[in-house]
């Protein structure tokens, strides 16, 4: 993997990705943010060595650099899922070259469903910690040991500083920001009622397809890491009703105005 890490990083260097402080998965919810990056290079992700293979949904995938709020980060535009057909290796790989090229902190949004009842669609949640139920580890491979500790520690995933500016942000502009729990699921089935209510027991707030894997591996990688979740569904087991992927869509975007402005005021914070 290192010497795939390395020839990778030389060509972005080599297309002028220099020197990225931050960097940025943008999922659901948070795509428009992309309208407010200088961009000084941009390389899809078909043209990136070592990179996944991209999926006919990921003929818009891209890596950009480029400059928001005097800051200089590096964004996915588009991320890999493990449902695509990935392995947590090749989903996560991505992560460990932005390390590479520079960055200290990871910043990363997605969708999911409120398991939490108090927590409406439309709404957005910091995750404050994570629960991994998609069956394995992006560390579990040969030689993981040579990119950092085998045995990362997840005590505190996601950084306490940060997630105090997010909170401060929202509450000044107004905006709902709940703190919870984010359980991540392989999908891409959504849940039945029996899984809603187990996701409920064990304690999770919010369930999603994503994240989890980026985060552990920029906790293997000592980043610091702050991510959002845009709640595009209530995941009620007593009322369900089928899932309707337009809407879930409609929610986030109806979020996302809210999202970017935390995104942009917390940029200009770091
Ligand atoms: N479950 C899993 N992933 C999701 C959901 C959900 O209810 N909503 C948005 N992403």
């Amino acid at each position: 993997m290192i010497k795939f890490i390395e020839e990778t990083v030389d060509y972005l260097k080599d297309k002028g990705f220099d020197s990225p402080e931050i960097g940025i998965i943008l999922g659901t919810g948070l795509g428009q943010l992309i309208n407010e990056i200088e961009i000084i290079a941009q390389v899809s992700y078909n043209h990136i060595p070592n990179f996944p293979t991209a999926t006919v949904e990921f003929h818009k995938g891209k890596l950009v650099y480029g400059n928001i709020e005097d800051k200089k980060v590096v964004v996915m535009q588009g991320r890999f899922h493990i449902y695509e057909g990935y392995t947590l290796q090749d989903v996560t790989f991505p992560v460990r070259i932005m390390e590479k090229l520079g960055i200290k902190t990871l910043l990363v949004s997605n969708a999911a469903g409120a398991i939490n009842l108090n927590f409406k669609k439309g709404e957005l949640m910091l995750i404050d910690d994570h629960i991994n139920l998609q069956g394995s580890s992006p560390l579990a491979f040969k030689g993981v040991s040579e990119l950092g500790e085998r045995f990362a520690d997840m005590s505190a995933p996601y950084d306490a500083k940060i997630n105090t500016t997010f909170k401060k942000i929202a509450s000044k502009n107004n905006i709902t920001l709940h703190k919870g729990v984010y359980a991540s699921v392989v999908g891409p089935q959504l849940e039945t009622r029996a899984e809603y209510r187990m996701l409920k027991i064990i304690g999770a707030d919010a369930v999603g397809m994503s994240t989890v894997p980026e985060v552990i591996v920029a906790n293997h990688l000592n980043l610091k890491v702050a991510a959002v979740s845009v709640l595009t569904d209530e995941c009620d087991p007593d009322n369900l009703e089928p899932v309707n992927i337009d809407d879930i869509i409609a929610h986030a975007s109806k979020a996302e105005p809210n999202m970017i402005l935390l995104f942009k005021e917390l940029l200009k914070s770091i």
